[in-house]
């Protein structure tokens, strides 16, 4: 396996379920110690457990990452531990189906609250002492939605459009300081997203899922390669180029068709 991480600690989000937990798996293969973030304690300790049968070291942190205060205090916590954050895999993250006009405010307002707010936030939180350190890798998880307006997921792919802009520009503005930023794009990933988003797998997605082990890998293989972007497996690389070839509202068009249950 490429690219070593011993001596090193990762901070990897949304490590209680799916591509967090194949995240946290990879880095700690690859000699990283882990530290797990999410809010189900029971499925991180879990982890924890088989991780450190396999010989690494593990650290596990209840916290709900759509409130700031939570966010402030991981950071205090990590730094009160001496745990020098070198690699953070902002993962944590969700969607939310549906027709926009017919969703709960709620709902709409927890997932920018975690999938935009949560993520630059802890980038800020953690990027300043990389640069210092004069070695950092951030991994942004964004989505193949990121690159086209997408009927009911509305507000979700715009929020992953975000991600994957900052991470860019982002990425450029590090440059020469020895931190690098990588965003990957996974496409429908076999994990809790559709369940979670209130959606029924439609054809495409079907035929077009992968497994997690593999999307985290090409995340990660990515990141340490020093690459500023990637999406997962060629025909979601395919479908995502191909839509940006597209008027927005043709392409918008298009994902409207390929979510349709
Ligand atoms: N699977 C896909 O098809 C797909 C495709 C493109 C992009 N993605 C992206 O991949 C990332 C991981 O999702 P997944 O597919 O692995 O889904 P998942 O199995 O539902 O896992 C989502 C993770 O996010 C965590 N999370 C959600 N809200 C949180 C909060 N308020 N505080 C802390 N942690 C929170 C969850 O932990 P707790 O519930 O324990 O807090 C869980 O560990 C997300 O950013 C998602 O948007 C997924």
């Amino acid at each position: 396996m490429s690219g070593s991480l011993t001596g090193r600690t990762a901070l990897v989000t949304g490590a209680s379920s799916g591509l967090g937990i194949e995240f946290a798996r990879d880095l700690a293969r690859r000699g990283a110690a882990v530290v797990l973030a999410a809010r189900s304690e029971a499925p991180m300790q879990a982890l924890a457990s088989e991780l450190r049968a396999a010989g690494a070291t593990v650290h596990v942190h209840c916290v709900d990452l759509a409130d700031a205060a939570a966010r402030t205090a991981l950071a205090a916590q990590l730094e009160a531990e001496g745990l020098a954050i070198d690699v953070l895999v902002n993962n944590a993250g969700f969607g939310v189906f549906g027709a926009f006009a017919d969703t709960e405010w709620e709902r709409l307002d927890a997932m920018l609250a975690v999938d935009v707010v949560a993520l630059t936030h802890l980038t800020r939180l953690f990027v300043p002492a990389m640069r210092a350190r004069g070695f950092g890798r951030v991994l942004q998880v964004a989505s193949t939605g990121a690159f086209q307006p997408t009927p009911s997921y509305a507000a979700y792919a715009a929020a992953k459009s975000y991600v994957l802009a900052f991470s860019h520009a982002l990425d450029v503005e590090l440059r020469g300081s020895g931190v690098r930023c990588t965003v990957v794009s996974p496409g429908v990933t076999a994990t809790q997203f559709l369940a979670v988003s209130g959606q029924r797998a439609t054809w495409y997605q079907r035929l077009t899922r992968m497994q997690a082990p593999a999307v985290a890998r090409q995340g990660v293989e990515a990141m340490l390669s020093g690459r500023s972007g990637v999406i997962t497996g060629w025909i979601n690389a395919l479908m995502a180029h191909g839509t940006r070839l597209m008027p927005r509202n043709v392409a918008a068009r298009v994902a409207g068709v390929l979510m349709r249950n």
